[in-house]
């Protein structure tokens, strides 16, 4: 069982809380290859009274069919969901347009009441490492979120006026304090949203690999040239690749390979969420 909450997380949540009613909408980052494990329905009851934009971040990393089915699952009671991917050129206007039909009702009866349109205020939330920085600086045209590649680099929140239209909230990712399915946690580890060395890599790269075995077949096998039929896969990659250190199969190296193999797209456009 993999649990990760540190004390920046539970602040972020509380400054969450503070800062919703000052928000018009909330523009949720999902990972389109876990859209279900960076999603907690607990966390996400608070924006009920909210319109939510649902973005799914790294679609050229996941499963397209799959995609598709997660934005349609998330496009309900009013709120819209779309994918991207949040480091290419058409992102921003996704984005964009998404977001002024998410609120163009609100805008109508504004109009009606005679008040004069002001930029929107959307707070951005996501789980770490979800490409929050990334597709804010897309928006704004310009680095202004620091982007990191180890999950927690946003820490503090801030506003950043964007363009007359819309204005953001930039809020620190968060996880949760408790994965009520350990598979969760797996997913939410391979994905990278958690950080590496505190995970349990064999238990993580295990049920991975079973995951994969089951879901995409063929994908290990093509990448390693090792059997899928084969037990003890760690063990067959390491010997396969020759992973060893003083002598020694190395099964950290072995859980580092096929873990970033499956976060850079090597094993394929995967997405380990069931639907
Ligand atoms: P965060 O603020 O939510 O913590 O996430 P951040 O934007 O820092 O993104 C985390 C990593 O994910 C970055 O990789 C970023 O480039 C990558 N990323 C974000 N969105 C997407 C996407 O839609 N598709 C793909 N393929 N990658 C995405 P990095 O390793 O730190 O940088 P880089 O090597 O990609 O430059």
């Amino acid at each position: 069982m993999i649990q990760w909450y540190p004390g920046h997380m539970a602040k972020a949540f509380r400054e969450m809380d503070e800062k919703l009613k000052f928000v018009d909408l909330v523009i949720v980052l999902l990972d389109a290859r876990v859209p279900k494990s960076s999603f907690n329905p607990e966390v996400y009851r608070k924006f009920q009274n909210k319109k939510i934009l649902y973005v799914l971040t790294k679609k050229d990393k996941a499963d397209p069919v799959d995609t598709q089915k997660w934005c349609d699952y998330y496009s309900k009671d009013g709120n819209i969901a779309v994918s991207v991917n949040a480091k290419a050129n058409d992102a921003s206007k996704i984005v964009m347009k998404a977001v002024i039909k998410l609120m163009e009702e609100k805008r109508k009866k504004d109009a009606l009441k005679g008040i004069r349109p002001k930029a929107l205020k959307a707070m951005v939330v996501g789980i770490p490492n979800v490409g929050k920085s990334t597709l804010i600086n897309n928006l704004a045209g310009k680095k202004i979120a620091s982007v990191g590649d180890k999950p927690g680099v946003t820490k503090t929140q801030q506003w950043i006026k964007l363009n007359q239209d819309l204005e953001l909230l930039d809020t620190p990712g968060v996880l949760w304090p408790k994965f009520e399915n350990p598979e969760v946690g797996f997913n939410l580890a391979l994905s990278g949203a958690i950080k590496d060395n505190i995970l349990p890599l064999e238990d993580v790269l295990n049920y991975g690999i079973d995951l994969l075995k089951k879901k995409y077949p063929g994908s290990l096998q093509k990448r390693y040239e090792v059997s899928e039929e084969e037990s003890d896969y760690l063990l067959k990659v390491g010997k396969a690749k020759k992973l060893y250190t003083n002598n020694e199969i190395d099964y950290n190296r072995i859980c580092m390979l096929i873990l970033n193999d499956l976060r850079n797209g090597y094993l394929g456009q995967i997405t380990l969420d069931e639907f």
